[in-house]
């Protein structure tokens, strides 16, 4: 349960009215009330609001939001503001300022613009954390705390170098230990003082964001990067918590985003909460694979989608609007997920400054006659009708997908086989797969117990970590499907390649020998050819990117290469160990190919989902608490669509319409059928 304090899906959103006048901060909450919202954050980029210079704090202003927000009925999350700092703070403490990746020093300017290891930066972050606390904990308006704002970025200034070798010391304890990690051996990189270490970017290391000549301290400075601001956000959490324990403390996080390794996040979040901000063409697959990722935070606990637009928003390329419906459908997704929350960036629009263009529930024009602002009451509306019937539920899946930073890291800085090569790509490819025939997936870290699922997936899992090898020969032995593909079982934590042919400790499990791997420009292909039939996988299928020249060493050999001079070499191999198998796919292949097989290895783990959508762009999910089921189908077609949907009878939420095993939904429509 999010909170106890909640008995319906939290409906809002970001709320500044710092930048507005009083009179119509007003006007908002009327309209917010038109339009069912009962949640606001506040104050996230507040700090210079409340603080005018190094001893004056006032909250006068905000006083005055939360108390008019709580009189009509609204509850807030409130920032904690540090995602911001105030020009004076730069002006007067020049430490706060990040380095940026090629050297620049900083002035003041932007947001998340901090540097996470100056000591000023974390001194007043605190203090004004502090009073806000004191301030505001006994509010009853206040429903969580939000620190700061979509952590994120890096910083490579001389604070944070420091800190990168004290960092270095408390995980390698000696130089010599660090020299082993990073094999600096090579091109006379030994080091004879910690003060030799420098940050990796464009002045060392690295040539590029992705180009580094040392993979070992590039990947350290990610983890060293991430782990920094963790200390930042966990000074927070721990101040926070510990004047109101009962209180729930987050952070607005961001799906896949690469410089935060959020699985170790996560302890450090009471709920997890994150900004969905699709475009208009990415694939509805990948999305729902980022809120699955999210989910799977916390173990499948509920999550909060704490921001979305909803409309269009100002920093792609083309920011286009949602078409009508598209945000209820979206929200849907996010809750068919998972989610607990509908909350929007942004109530009002900003006059000035780069997210004026951004949608809001209340549009520049200023009143409630707007599409937008009827699309947002009108699922507020249906959020209250389904009251709480749906807080709490479970997602649960019999299919994982492994997902790591630490490896994902270590594969683009990979200097080799290919620059296409793409951790989350690949990622999505499998899963994409198994969302196409409804399976439920988690997406989980190599920490998981696995022993709850029929099938993990580990897509490139370059990077096998102490111990997880093990975890996989045992879920495999008990009888488990384990598939994992190229460029696998390579290097350990500290991306030192596992001598002795790869992939490396995960060849006993797979019965393979990698001996070597061709890479070719992505617009070419090699074939698949079956040699034995497999569910529904027969016939040729291609492949490209990667092209590991396999041998088996016990593996059934299910499709070989069909061109090339490693044509009738093994590409898909399938090895029965203990009571169970595991697969290598040698290379990328193409979608049909997933399909087929996983449509096969579905159906012999008996995972398939009874109700298989009988046309592309329809979703289907379940959530269930207790002995009740929810089904939720969405239609993420423009056309409408005949659903079947053999054995499932009840009712339909949110029209409260009788279902039996078939359903019309409309452009762009959703439905959620409590089970019968
Ligand atoms: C992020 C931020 C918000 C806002 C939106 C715009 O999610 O957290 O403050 O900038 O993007 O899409
Ligand atoms: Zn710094």
């Amino acid at each position: 349960m999010i909170s106890t304090k909640i008995s319906k899906m939290i409906y809002g959103g970001d709320y500044n009215p710092e930048q507005y006048d009083r009179d119509t901060m007003h006007e908002d909450i009327r309209m917010f009330k038109k339009a069912n919202i009962d949640f606001v954050r506040v104050n996230i980029f507040a700090w210079a609001t409340s603080q005018k210079d190094e001893v004056t704090y006032d909250f006068t202003w905000l006083d005055e939001v939360i108390d008019t927000l709580y009189d009509n009925g609204i509850q807030v999350g409130i920032g904690t503001g540090t995602a911001a700092h105030p020009a004076w703070m730069a002006k007067k403490y020049p430490d706060i300022l990040r380095t940026e990746f090629d050297g620049k020093k900083r002035k003041f300017g932007g947001r998340h613009n901090s540097c996470p290891n100056s000591l000023t930066y974390r001194k007043y972050a605190s203090l004004f954390v502090g009073k806000l606390v004191a301030h505001y904990q006994d509010h009853p308006a206040v429903l969580l705390w939000n620190i700061s704002n979509e952590w994120g970025g890096a910083c490579y200034c001389e604070n944070c170098e420091k800190e990168f070798r004290v960092w270095l010391k408390k995980r390698y304890q000696s130089l010599d230990n660090v020299n082993r990690a990073w094999n600096t051996s090579f091109w006379g990189h030994t080091f004879y003082d910690w003060d030799e270490i420098v940050t990796p970017n464009l002045l060392s290391e690295h040539f590029g964001e992705r180009q580094t000549m040392f993979q070992g301290i590039s990947l350290d400075y990610a983890r060293f990067n991430s782990d920094s601001m963790l200390e930042c956000h966990k000074m927070e959490y721990e101040l926070i918590k510990k004047s109101i324990p009962e209180t729930i403390v987050t952070t607005n996080i961001m799906g896949a985003y690469k410089p935060l390794d959020y699985q170790k996040w996560a302890p450090y979040m009471d709920v997890i909460a994150w900004d969905n901000y699709p475009s208009m063409n990415t694939p509805v697959s990948y999305t729902a694979m980022m809120h699955d990722l999210m989910r799977g935070l916390k173990n499948g606990e509920p999550f909060m989608l704490m921001e979305q637009t909803p409309s269009q928003q100002n920093w792609q390329p083309y920011n286009s609007l949602k078409r009508p419906g598209v945000m209820r459908l979206w929200s849907y997704q996010a809750v068919a997920h998972g989610s607990d929350s509908v909350l929007f960036f942004q109530m009002r629009r900003s006059r000035g400054a780069c997210e004026k263009f951004h949608g809001a529930v209340i549009e520049h024009v200023g009143h409630e006659n707007t599409r937008v602002f009827r699309e947002v009451a009108e699922l507020g509306e249906e959020l209250i009708q389904l009251n709480d019937r749906l807080l709490d539920s479970r997602v649960t899946a019999k299919a994982a997908i492994v997902f790591d930073w630490d490896n994902w890291w270590s594969v683009e800085y990979s200097s080799g086989p290919s620059i296409a090569l793409k951790y989350v790509d690949e990622v999505h490819k499998y899963y994409k797969a198994l969302f196409d025939q409804n399976i439920q997936v988690d997406m989980v870290s190599v920490e998981a117990d696995l022993t709850q699922y029929e099938v993990v997936i580990a897509p490139v899992l370059y990077m096998v970590k102490p111990g997880y090898a093990k975890k996989i020969e045992e879920f495999v032995e008990n009888g488990g499907t384990f598939l994992t593909t190229f460029f696998s079982g390579i290097v350990d934590e500290n991306d030192l390649v596992t001598l002795g042919g790869y992939p490396g400790e995960l060849r006993k499990v797979l019965g393979i020998w990698s001996e070597e791997i061709d890479a070719l420009p992505p617009e070419h292909s090699n074939k698949i050819v079956t040699e034995k039939e497999y569910g529904n996988l027969k016939g040729t299928y291609t492949c490209n990117l990667l092209f590991d020249l396999i041998h088996s060493e016990g593996a059934e050999v299910i499709a070989m290469y069909g061109e090339d001079f490693y044509q009738g070499r093994p590409v898909v191999t399938m090895n029965k160990f203990g009571k169970g198998q595991a697969w290598y796919i040698a290379s990328s292949p193409d979608s049909s190919f997933l399909a087929d097989l996983m449509n096969g290895i579905a159906e012999e783990k008996g995972i398939k989902n009874e109700i298989t959508a009988n046309k592309h762009g329809i979703e289907i999910t379940k959530r269930t608490k207790g002995d009740k089921v929810f089904i939720f189908v969405l239609n993420h077609n423009h056309e409408s669509v005949r659903v079947e949907l053999p054995g499932i009878s009840g009712v339909n939420l949110l029209t409260k319409r009788n279902v039996v095993e078939s359903i019309e939904l409309g452009s762009f429509d959703a439905a959620i059928i409590e089970q019968e």
